[in-house]
């Protein structure tokens, strides 16, 4: 059995702000169902530790970045865990990133250094009876724990770094090289320097022997400038040690047929032809009025990445068409306001601006259509959400919903095999006229009927992306 570390900044059920904790959650139960054990690092936020049971302690440390911290080992919700309890990095209110006042934390270097750090010397060391046979470190915040393996441990233990998205750098001022435990030698450009500073993502992306991706397209555009936020050329000469694997959803959370989120006037179902009560239920919580045309929804971030301004821009033509849409988001505050605005004024508009998973899981079972039109998707997961429950995506041409969506072209609706709408190229025109398309699909019952029974019919668990991260493990471990 081979024994994995994943190293991660947030992990579901115990904490999340996007996409990450979902998989970092998933992964454990993914994989052992493929003979591998795995454990999860996490730091030691409050909600981390009071999720926590019984634990021990498996390792102390007098002086991590700054103060005390001692290893945590225990379960929680089915998953091993490791927890890194250091007060002076972990123990504040707000997300794992942001203080309450909504800015990183001064300190965001050091507190993901130290998780990289610990992560290193669990997989160089071990502790008590386990050691880790390989590292999995995800995006910038797990990104140092190869560097650290391979320089400061002198470790043969291989790495595994996901890039979940690129955006992110993890950067901190070069006057930290010292404090971060980082050597000055490697602050060069063919090393972890950016610009003058230092590029937590870079170091991992230089020194994990494996690097993923969450969808083969993405692990494409990665590699261009456009995708590559600076980072493409030192992708590019990484080639083949480069890969994409799909990321999947927890079909038990995510289950029509049985979904604790959906409360009264919802109805749990098998067969799309059910939904409808859901798309009422949902039109009765968010106060919008009875119609006849599609009920597109959004369950996003609100931040440039996700596209929705766009969908502000082409909002009235879905409106003009007998559409309406439900928006759950949190994010920018001019976009919150805009949506908020958009819904003062717009009957058919409705907005609910905040973050709660059981609304989104309401959301994703009323709507009609799911809308992502997103400039850059890694993965996403809330297409995937959609196609679960029939709820048709409109997406973008991009990264991870290019690749999980079939476009409706005649071709393919006749072939049986359309799962959504695409739009190409994202313009504010161009998802104008797919949101026209899309309640002129709606439209025609049969065809709208069989593109919702192709959504639900798509393989959308961990299944086939589990068994590709246990091959490329094997190919790092030798048996
Ligand atoms: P990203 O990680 O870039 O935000 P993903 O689509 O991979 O994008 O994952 C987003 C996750 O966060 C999904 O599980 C989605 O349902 C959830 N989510 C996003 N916004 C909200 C919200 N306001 N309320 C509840 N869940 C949300
Ligand atoms: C990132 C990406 C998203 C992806 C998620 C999980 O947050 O933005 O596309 O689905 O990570 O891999």
């Amino acid at each position: 059995m081979i024994k994995v570390l994943s190293v991660a900044s947030e992990c579901v059920p115990f904490i999340k702000t996007g996409g990450l904790a979902d998989v970092a959650g998933a992964l454990p139960a993914a994989l052992s169902e493929q003979g591998v054990d795995m454990r999860v690092l996490l730091p030691g936020y409050p909600a981390v530790l009071a999720a926590l049971g019984a634990s021990h302690t498996v390792l102390e440390d007098g002086a991590l970045f700054g103060g005390p911290a001692q290893l945590l080992a225990g379960e929680a919700e089915g998953i091993k865990l490791y927890v890194l309890e250091a007060e002076h990095l972990y123990e504040r209110s707000g997300t794992p990133y942001l203080g309450p006042e909504g800015r990183d934390w001064a300190d965001n270097p050091q507190r993901f250094a130290a998780l990289s750090w610990v992560a290193a010397r669990l997989g160089a060391e071990g502790a008590e009876d386990w050691r880790p046979d390989l590292v999995h470190a995800h995006d910038w915040q797990g990104a140092f724990a190869p560097y650290y393996l391979k320089r400061h441990f002198d470790s043969a233990v291989p790495s595994v770094l996901t890039i979940h998205n690129v955006a992110f750098h993890g950067m901190a001022s070069a006057a930290l090289l010292t404090d971060l435990r980082l050597d000055p030698a490697d602050f060069t450009p063919e090393g972890f320097e950016f610009y003058g500073s230092i590029n937590a993502l870079k170091a991992g992306i230089l020194f994990a022997d494996k690097i993923t991706t969450v969808s083969p397209t993405y692990s494409k555009e990665l590699t261009r400038p456009e995708f590559g936020a600076g980072l493409d050329g030192v992708i590019r000469a990484r080639g083949t040690d480069l890969s994409g694997i799909l990321n999947g959803i927890d079909t038990n959370a995510w289950d029509p047929a049985h979904d604790d989120a959906l409360a009264e006037h919802y109805a749990s179902y098998r067969h799309v032809k059910k939904k409808q009560a859901n798309t009422e239920a949902l039109r009765a919580e968010f106060g919008l009025p009875p119609a006849d045309g599609p009920l597109c929804v959004v369950v996003s971030r609100l931040t440039e990445q996700k596209g929705l301004d766009l969908l502000l821009e082409a909002l009235p033509a879905l409106i003009e068409n007998g559409g309406q849409l439900a928006l759950l988001g949190s994010g920018d505050a001019a976009l919150e306001l805009a949506y908020r605005e958009a819904a003062a004024t717009e009957p058919n508009v409705a907005v609910y601006i905040g973050y709660n998973e059981a609304v989104s899981h309401r959301v994703i079972a009323g709507g009609d259509a799911i809308i992502v039109p997103s400039r850059f998707e890694p993965c996403g997961l809330t297409q995937l959400y959609g196609l679960r429950y029939g709820t048709i995506p409109l997406v973008a041409l991009t990264g991870g919903l290019a690749d999980t969506v079939i476009p409706a072209s005649p071709a393919a609706l006749s072939a049986g095999v359309a799962t959504g709408i695409q739009v190409f190229p994202l313009t504010a025109d161009a998802l104008r006229q797919s949101l026209i398309d899309l309640c002129a699909l709606f439209r025609r019952p049969d065809d709208w009927a069989a593109l919702r029974r192709n959504a639900m019919d798509q393989a959308v668990g961990w299944e086939r992306s589990a068994a590709a991260y246990t091959h490329l493990y094997g190919e790092l471990v030798p048996s």
